[in-house]
């Protein structure tokens, strides 16, 4: 059995890298460790890259199609993965999970529709609501004891005849919880009941901490598959994210021609000749090399939680069940979000995501990425933990 090297430091400067390239302009600092942006400091896997090279031994990259195997990768990765069985002409591909969330809203709703999402969330959902003319309709999430739930209470009040979609994000980023089968069948139920199309994003499903489990929204009956679209990808689990190739499954076969036909109208159906090749060879050869993938970030996120437990425990860190993407709770720090994000970018010299950024309720956090070799976030912990006790000594 191949060892994978999750160790390896790759060096990532000067490769028009958005995480390394761009500190400048986002964070106006160039000298910081970045730990933002949801990609991994790993190597795609070698079997990956060999398959693109036999692709470039035909020296054409002109327009190509989908072939059949990229389909048969796809239901067989989902069939062993998550137990869910489609059938591939369910599938749809697209040039990305954003640009299929967004075809989805100009699909499915008109302006002035209202859209759940439920906040702290990736923040595209809110922009492509907001940018296409529709309304948020947010069902903020409960945070207690370092998790965080969904308030049912509150998703049934704010329902009114204008809300026509949910966005959801399973797993979910940036709080990393893994939604569980009641928790799905409820969202379902409400959403069955009030006639509302749900758009699950499950770009993070292959994303799991080991002792949980990803469920598809749409394998939980075929009543829901009906009203499900799932939006996936091969991208954050091989880290193939500028290859610019995801799919949309849905069961509907009308919602799957409203799909279609949207992604046709703005020109964006068509393939990725690398992105298909890649995709392909992930989920056909990519088993073993994902359980190693997970047992490193499963230790990854034990060393950070221990380590922050013993040294730095004025900063909480919500319970990872899923997505490489830790959730510090620094409210304790008594920062506002600009002093925040200063403290870090500044003091300590770590690029990560203000918590804020992803919407309300997420005032006072901040987004870890631990997708790189444990030598590098072991440094970087460390970095918090000089930095930290000068800060805290003040209000203590
Ligand atoms: C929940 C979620 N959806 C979608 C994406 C991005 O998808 P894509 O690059 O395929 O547009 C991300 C990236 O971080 C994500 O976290």
């Amino acid at each position: 059995m191949v060892a994978y090297n999750f160790d390896k430091i790759v060096e990532r400067k000067n490769t028009n890298c958005v995480k390394y390239d761009i500190l400048n302009n986002i964070f106006g600092n160039d000298q910081l460790k970045p730990m933002w942006v949801a990609d991994m400091d790993f190597e795609t896997p070698e079997f990956v890259i060999e398959d693109i090279k036999r692709r470039l031994e035909h020296k054409i990259l002109a327009y190509s199609i989908f072939p059949e195997e990229f389909f048969t990768s796809i239901t067989n990765w989902l069939k062993r993965q998550h137990n869910w069985q489609i059938h591939k002409e369910q599938i749809v591909a697209s040039q990305g999970v954003v640009p299929a969330l967004a075809s989805c809203i100009l699909a499915f709703t008109n302006p002035g529709d209202k859209i759940i999402i439920q906040t702290p969330v990736y923040f595209p959902f809110s922009s492509s609501i907001l940018n296409n003319g529709r309304q948020i309709n947010n069902n903020k999430l409960r945070y207690e004891n370092q998790e965080y739930s969904i308030d049912f209470e509150n998703l049934e009040k704010i329902i009114d005849s204008r809300t026509k979609m949910f966005i959801l994000c399973n797993p979910h980023n940036p709080v990393g919880r893994v939604w569980r089968r009641d928790e799905l069948q409820k969202i379902a139920d409400i959403c069955l009941k009030n006639n509302i199309l749900i758009i699950s994003d499950e770009i993070h499903a292959d994303l799991v901490m080991p002792e949980h489990k990803h469920i598809p929204m749409a394998s939980l009956s075929e009543e829901i598959a009906n009203i499900t679209i799932t939006t996936y990808s091969a991208s954050k689990t091989f880290n193939l994210s500028g290859l610019s190739t995801a799919f949309a499954i849905i069961t509907n076969p009308k919602l799957r021609q409203a799909f279609y036909n949207k992604l046709d109208d703005i020109h964006i159906a068509g393939s990725n000749v690398i992105g298909t090749v890649a995709t392909i060879s992930a989920f056909t050869h990519g088993e073993e090399w994902h359980k190693q993938l997970i047992t490193y970030l499963h230790n990854n996120y034990l060393f950070v939680k221990k380590y922050f437990e013993n040294n730095i425990d004025c900063i909480k860190i919500a319970n990872l069940q899923g997505t490489y993407l830790l959730w510090l709770d620094c409210n304790a720090l008594k920062m506002n979000d600009d002093e925040l994000a200063r403290f870090f970018i500044h003091e300590i010299g770590l690029g990560l995501n203000s918590g804020i950024s992803f919407g309300a309720g997420g005032s006072g956090f901040m987004r870890m990425n631990i997708a790189l070799p444990l030598s590098e976030l072991i440094l970087a912990v460390e970095k918090i933990n000089c930095k930290i006790f000068d800060k805290i000594k003040n209000i203590l």
